[in-house]
């Protein structure tokens, strides 16, 4: 069986370059597709803790360690949500990250937004994204991100994290709290898809040698615009190489050396995604063109409630608000 091509982090771990995705795979759904992935090669799980899902994570990943893979052949990720950036909660909310899936250790820990909320008592009856909490999408202006990141670096010495990194951070976010500590993310798990190229953003990360994951990679949105696999330009590539649409836009991230971590609970698709493909020099240059032509970021906290108050990406596909990230 083929487990696929990894890549070398900064920290000379091994992150496999296809990965299972679970946000939105609902209750039931995910214990399932977590022991299909993994039975057909997946060794790279994509978890956090907001997708509320990550019990059932653990309940699949109890059924294939030792009997399928070792523990220490699969690399999994999970994420810090915005409730928990107070320093004195990370190791907290990490610890119950660990007890949810049911493992000692993950290999990747990495802030999900460089926004804080206030933080909500772990065990309160109403979820931690549930829109009638007091405080959902509050903000927390008072936390800095190096407040945070420095509790994520304490975190490498206690063996529960392998690597720290971030999600959504553009350039100046990470120079600043690399400026702030001395110490790198070694990965930025970013939306990536022909949309949205971040040239800039790609560039900056190979410069300072962080990896990129890509997210979203086939055009996942909760606003109800047409994903990417649906796109006549992206079938068309597909017919060309007897592929699906999916493996075409999967090729293309791998292609510019992301991981890409397409989600679905469908066996068949979990299986035909994790097939890869290579696309020519042409028709990478076909997809990206889409990009320059139609650039397009589907995760904005403004394409569904509640909205986020604050300046994230600070680009023309995002919103200017009022609010503005606390870095040091
Ligand atoms: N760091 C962050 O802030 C962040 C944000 C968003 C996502 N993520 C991570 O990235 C993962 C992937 O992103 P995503 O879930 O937003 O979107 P995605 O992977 O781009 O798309 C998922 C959707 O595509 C469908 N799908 C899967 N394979 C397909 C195929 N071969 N053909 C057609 N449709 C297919 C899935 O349906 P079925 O499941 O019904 O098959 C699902 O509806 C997430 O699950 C999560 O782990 C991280």
């Amino acid at each position: 069986m083929s487990f696929g091509k990894t890549v070398t982090l900064s920290t000379g771990a091994k992150i496999p370059q296809i990965g299972l995705g679970t946000w939105l795979s609902k209750p039931n759904e995910v214990e399932n597709a977590v022991e299909v992935a993994i039975n057909v090669g997946y060794r790279h799980i994509d978890c956090a803790m907001i997708y509320q899902n990550q019990d059932e994570v653990g309940r699949a990943l109890k059924k294939v360690i030792p009997s399928v893979v070792k523990r220490e052949e699969l690399f999994i990720t999970t994420k810090l949500w915005n409730t928990s950036h107070k320093p004195e909660l990370v190791e907290k909310e990490l610890d119950e990250s660990l007890k949810q899936l049911g493992l000692d250790y993950v290999d990747l820990f990495l802030i999900h937004w460089p926004v804080a909320f206030p933080p909500v008592p772990f065990g309160s009856n109403l979820e931690p994204d549930d829109p009638k909490r007091p405080g959902w999408a509050e903000l927390d202006l008072e936390t800095s991100l190096t407040d945070t990141w420095k509790a994520m670096i304490k975190l490498l010495d206690t063996g529960k994290v392998k690597t720290i990194g971030v999600s959504n951070f553009r350039p100046d976010l990470i120079q600043g709290i690399a400026d702030a500590t001395g110490v790198w993310p070694a990965v930025d798990q970013v939306e990536a898809h022909p949309l949205n190229l971040q040239d800039d953003l790609v560039e900056f990360c190979k410069k300072h040698n962080i990896h990129i994951t890509a997210y979203s990679p086939l055009g996942n949105n909760m606003a109800g615009a047409p994903m990417l696999t649906e796109w006549p330009e992206v079938k068309e590539i597909a017919k060309k190489y007897n592929a699906t649409p999916a493996q075409v836009l999967i090729a293309w991230g791998v292609k510019r050396g992301y991981s890409v971590i397409p989600k679905s609970v469908t066996p068949e698709r979990i299986q035909s995604n994790f097939q890869q493909i290579e696309i020519s020099d042409e028709d990478y240059e076909k997809l990206c063109e889409l990009g320059r032509k139609n650039p397009k970021r589907y995760n904005v906290k403004t394409t569904y409630p509640p909205l986020w108050d604050i300046n994230i990406f600070n680009d023309p596909l995002d919103i200017n608000t009022a609010h503005q990230i606390k870095v040091v």
